[in-house]
């Protein structure tokens, strides 16, 4: 299953995206949190550090679970949300397609005493059948990641293959409200909203809840410019910018959907929803 022999793969597709996080995980997963080889590459630890708050002022309400709680953690990366989870007494399952960030996300869980209620496995979401379903699964920046939208639109199958009645997917991904392809790349793709809207609802599932993520019109406006200005400038110019939009997301993120790159997605299976309106 953690094989990187190219036979093990039917495409080239399949193959190219494990490679790519591999890759990262081997040169990141095993500095200080790991940010770097899950968040933004190549920016400061300052900025990653960044991107982690506003990632987890938005995820916090689904942090929060009773203790026995079943969760799935799809592209789980070091496992910074699965040890949370663990922590506050679930029962994780995280997988990944890169086995050195499932090496790593088992080294941390079991650094941070949570490993008996943890287990991590290396694995395509587009492929998933783990022959079980969960309470909760969550799915942190992954499906931006899945460029061929055949795969998308499996990965998105799989998810609701293992959510359990009465169960809630949440993922935070990138989402704007309007087209902008400036930074697509061979690793990423910016999904319009409405792009996941329909895929989750051809796939039986309902958004019962869609909220902002990290607004932030001052960072918008400067991550353009960042690359191609002096290191001095390009780096005080980030810090500014930083600085300015954390208040900005703690206070308004969750509110400022319409305008939010990222959003976090709430889903229930249609059915489920439609027997509690009954
Ligand atoms: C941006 S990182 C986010 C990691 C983690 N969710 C977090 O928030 O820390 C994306 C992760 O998704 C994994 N990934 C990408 N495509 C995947 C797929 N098809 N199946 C499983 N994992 C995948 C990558 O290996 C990587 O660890």
């Amino acid at each position: 299953m953690g094989s990187l022999d190219p036979a093990a793969f039917n495409s080239e597709r399949e193959m190219a995206p494990r490679l790519y996080w591999e890759a990262r995980a081997r040169r990141f997963s095993g500095e200080r949190a790991g940010l770097a080889a899950v968040c933004s590459y190549g920016m400061p630890l300052f900025y990653n550090g960044y991107i982690h708050v506003t990632q987890w002022l938005a995820l916090a309400p689904w942090l929060r679970v009773s203790p026995g709680t079943s969760v799935l953690d799809v592209g789980c990366g070091v496992g910074r949300w699965s040890r949370r989870l663990a922590r506050a007494g679930a029962r994780v399952t995280g997988v990944d397609l890169a086995p050195t960030m499932v090496a790593e996300a088992r080294r941390r869980a079991a650094r941070d005493g949570v490993a008996a209620r943890c287990r991590f496995l290396v694995a395509d979401l587009a492929k998933l059948d783990l022959g079980t379903r969960f309470d909760r699964i969550i799915g942190v920046t992954v499906l931006q990641h899945i460029l061929d939208s055949e795969r998308f639109e499996r990965a998105i199958d799989r998810l609701e293959a293992h959510l359990a009645p009465g169960g809630r997917i949440v993922l935070l991904e990138a989402a704007p409200s309007r087209h902008v392809a400036r930074c697509n790349s061979r690793v990423f793709v910016a999904r319009e909203a409405w792009v996941y809207e329909a895929a989750f609802a051809r796939a039986g599932l309902q958004c019962v809840a869609m909220r902002g993520v990290d607004p932030t019109p001052f960072k918008v406006g400067f991550l353009p410019w960042y690359a191609h200005l002096p290191r001095f400038v390009a780096l005080s110019g980030l810090a500014l910018v930083t600085a300015l939009s954390l208040p900005v997301d703690a206070l308004w993120g969750r509110r400022l959907t319409g305008r939010s790159w990222h959003k976090l997605f709430v889903l229930a299976r249609v059915g489920d929803v439609t027997a509690r309106l009954a």
